[in-house]
């Protein structure tokens, strides 16, 4: 999997915070844990949430099985959150721990193999739970892009759909809320941007002219740098 190549963790962490990743969103996470105390974050990733959140005060159990993300996760602690972060470098099936307020599950669903199973685990294992999937419905950025004008484009709404056709099998009440990120990339190798989209969508190599043709088509170049403002739609659902 490519979170766990090193050169993929770190380039998908200062891709994101370059482009401010997660902003605004932290604060709407925030809010919805309510008064939470324990948080378990499925996929903390390299911490885009658990470093804020454990510096706001929570109690962060950070489940994570790729070792690349950790490591950066735990450069970025400092005295305040290393002692209110609990690191488990373990896949969400095979984690076992005490029951938490909250949990976090945000954009890492995804590479999840029973997303059913996994989310009858995370009402096991939580009171309450915020969860956070894609909706390519809406959304306009360079993955999208890529994935259409290679024939690859998804199902917009497969996420959300499975999550609310679990939810409602097992009867568990759920709100939903649309949430819109704009966030601009800058760039100025196109070579090495045109290489980590055909990491990042699995193609080929023969696909590279492609990739970097589309991306010059639709990038904004300003003197030596092309930037891409990319909108991004997600769901929230809290159940
Ligand atoms: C797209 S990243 C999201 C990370 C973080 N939540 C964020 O918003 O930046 C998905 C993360 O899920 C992790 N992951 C992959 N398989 C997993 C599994 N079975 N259980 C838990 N996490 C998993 C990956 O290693 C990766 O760090």
């Amino acid at each position: 999997m490519k979170f766990y190549d090193r050169k993929f963790a770190v380039e998908y962490d200062r891709r994101l915070a370059a482009e401010g990743y997660p902003g605004r969103l932290l604060e709407r996470v925030e809010h919805e844990l309510g008064g939470a105390r324990s948080v378990i974050d499925v996929g903390a990733g390299s911490g885009f949430f658990a470093i804020p959140l454990a510096a706001r005060g929570f109690l962060i159990e950070a489940v994570e099985p790729s070792k690349y993300m950790l490591d950066i996760l735990r450069g970025k602690l400092d005295e305040t959150t290393a002692p209110r972060i609990r690191i488990h470098q373990t896949v969400w099936e095979e984690w076992s721990g005490e029951k938490c307020d909250a949990l976090i599950c945000l954009h890492s669903l995804y590479p999840i193999p029973d997303p059913r199973a996994a989310i009858e685990k995370m009402i096991k294992s939580a009171a309450r739970r915020i969860l956070l999937v894609r909706s390519d419905e809406g959304s306009r950025n360079l993955t999208g892009i890529l994935r259409e004008e290679t024939g690859r484009a998804r199902d917009p709404g497969i996420f959300v759909r499975l999550v609310e056709e679990t939810l409602r099998e097992l009867g568990v009440r759920y709100s939903t809320a649309i949430v819109e990120q704009r966030r601009t990339g800058v760039f100025h190798d196109l070579d090495g941007e045109a290489r980590y989209y055909c990491g990042h969508l699995g193609l080929k190599h023969d696909q590279f002219e492609k990739i970097r043709t589309i991306i010059e088509e639709h990038a904004v170049r300003r003197g030596d740098r092309y930037e891409f403002e990319g909108i991004y739609r997600d769901v929230l659902l809290i159940f």
